[in-house]
């Protein structure tokens, strides 16, 4: 049984003035009239994690949570406090011998007691270690960086790049291969955990709790048993994160206020207000996203060679294109002379308002490469019906034609430079073409899009994808028989994206490979095999 001693929240933040003020030292904080937690089991089970670099600090991220083994953690381990102090220090070796920050946060139980803080005056461009400190526990350590700062000259990063991490269908040895290259920033795309369980794959392991996670326990029940994994606490650990979300993290294929199923809108955006809540619990994200109520903005830039510009492709978009009867509201293929919907100019993906500050971003971004990093396939794919008329799936860009054609004329219009696009959701490789009019095949290529395949989630099916692909002589490459990640070296003069593919995802101890490896060179847009 686990047995702590608090504070109170007056308490905690009578210790944080005083440390502020110096006049406390840490890591043995010293919080008057209040007793430290002595804890019985590990509170830091589910790892650490780091995020937003920006040139002079991140976001640190952890939860106490010491015993994770409940199914629907509503309150982890036995903490009854509101507010519970957790120190923290930053060093500038890996060995936590040079510190230079000190400090405490708060772990909150709104916020199922995880801890958000944000860190600024570190130097910029260069890696920090980070460890927590509650009571007599200590946490793993993590490594993180900061930024360089804004224009400053920055001739490479690396960055890896993850999708669709079913935890039912395999392993997350993705992460763990991932996080042994050490890269500067790790982004994630979505469907980080999934809130169904698979019953008609066979699975290599399974959710603790098998019906669809629906309210703020049994999501972030969910999140507590993924991130016990230690393949995701190893990505967590090697590097700073930025996060978006896919329609996993609520539910499959919804679209803004409207559910699958057709819930009523308003039950599904309590749904989601919950589903939002647990996202940001669990991840490394600014205080100032924390959500409130069905409303969570997500959006962050990263850089200086390059724009990490994030795209939430999920809150804001219009309700998909012919919607079904009620049982086939998901993702569908739709040929024009059936569903004309689709191509209504009004719709967007992303949503009018977020289309404009997205746009007004890229316009204003002076690094030499713009990444937009957002959550499902931007590039055209017809898909020959019977009738032989094409069809278009209404889940990603292909639903939504006209807002897509907005933002590749957009960044020919404003020249944006080098825009690439990396995308998950359709667990898969693919090297696209982005063309500002997909069916001329003369049109421009405005940017380059690198979608990545799913870390462990089942790909479709290989023929049949593939059988499409002459219809579509922009796309480049396709694979959806392996399951893995993205590595992408950004240079002055060249991006190359190595297409990481494990061996077997049902194996945990899987070798990696690199399946392909694209060049994007500076000032041409259009990826070629390296
Ligand atoms: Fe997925």
């Amino acid at each position: 049984m686990t047995h702590r001693r608090t504070q109170s929240r007056r308490q905690f933040l009578q210790a944080t003035a005083l440390l502020s003020a110096g006049l406390v030292a840490a890591p043995s904080v010293i919080v008057r009239g209040a007793t430290q937690p002595g804890w019985t089991s590990n509170p830091f089970s589910l790892g650490i994690a780091s995020g937003v670099p920006s040139s002079d600090g991140f976001v640190l991220w952890t939860r106490l949570i010491p015993d994770p083994s409940g199914v629907d953690p509503m309150v982890p381990g036995e903490i009854a406090d509101d507010s519970v102090a957790v120190n923290y220090e930053i060093a500038t070796d890996e060995s936590m011998r040079n510190i230079v920050r000190r400090g405490i946060a708060a772990a909150e139980k709104t916020y199922a007691y995880s801890v958000h803080e944000v860190v600024h005056g570190l130097k910029p461009n260069r890696p920090y270690w980070y460890r927590f400190h509650s009571g007599d526990a200590t946490s793993a350590i993590g490594c993180t960086r900061t930024a360089p700062r804004a224009g400053a000259a920055l001739d490479r990063l690396k960055l890896s790049y993850f999708s669709c991490s079913h935890y039912e269908t395999g392993y997350f040895s993705a992460y763990r291969h991932a996080a042994r290259q050490a890269p500067d920033l790790a982004v994630f795309l979505g469907d980080y955990i999934y809130e169904y369980s698979d019953s008609r794959n066979p699975v290599v392991r399974h959710h603790a709790r098998k019906s669809e996670a629906r309210t703020l326990s049994q999501y972030r029940g969910r999140y507590t048993q993924y991130r016990l994994d230690p393949d995701l606490q190893a990505i967590h650990a090697a590097c700073p994160a930025l996060m978006i979300w896919d329609d996993h993290e609520v539910q499959n294929d919804y679209a803004d206020k409207w559910s699958q199923t057709f819930d009523s809108p308003q039950d599904f955006l309590r749904r989601r207000a919950a589903a939002y809540q647990a996202f940001y619990e669990h991840m490394p994200l600014l205080p100032s996203q924390a959500p409130n109520g069905s409303a969570m903005q997500i959006c962050h830039a990263f850089g200086d060679l390059l724009s990490v510009h994030l795209v939430d492709g999920r809150q804001y978009r219009s309700r998909e294109a012919c919607y079904g009867p009620p049982g086939k509201g998901h993702g569908h293929v739709e040929t024009n002379s059936d569903c004309p919907e689709r191509l209504d100019e009004a719709r967007s993906m992303i949503g009018l308002q977020q289309e404009t500050s997205l746009f007004n971003r890229l316009a204003a971004s002076s690094t030499r490469w713009n990444l937009l990093a957002q959550d499902v396939m931007m590039a055209q794919l017809r898909q020959k019906t019977r009738t032989g008329e094409f069809g278009y799936w209404t889940d990603d860009w292909n639903g939504y034609p006209a807002s897509r054609k907005r933002l590749l004329q957009h960044l020919h219009d404003s020249k944006t430079c080098n825009p690439v696009v990396i995308s998950g959701d359709i667990h898969s490789f693919w090297t696209s073409d982005l063309k500002l009019d997909f069916d001329d095949t003369n049109s421009p290529t405005v940017a380059s899009e690198l979608v990545g395949t799913s870390v462990s989630s089942n790909g479709p099916p290989f023929e049949q994808f593939a059988g499409f692909l002459p219809d579509n002589p922009h796309i480049k490459f396709f694979e959806s028989r392996k399951r893995g990640f993205v590595s992408l070296e950004i240079a002055r003069k060249q991006m190359t994206a190595r297409f990481k593919a494990l061996a077997d995802v049902t194996d945990r101890d899987s070798v990696i490979s690199d399946l392909a490896v694209f060049a994007i060179e500076d000032g041409r847009a259009g990826a070629a095999k390296a």
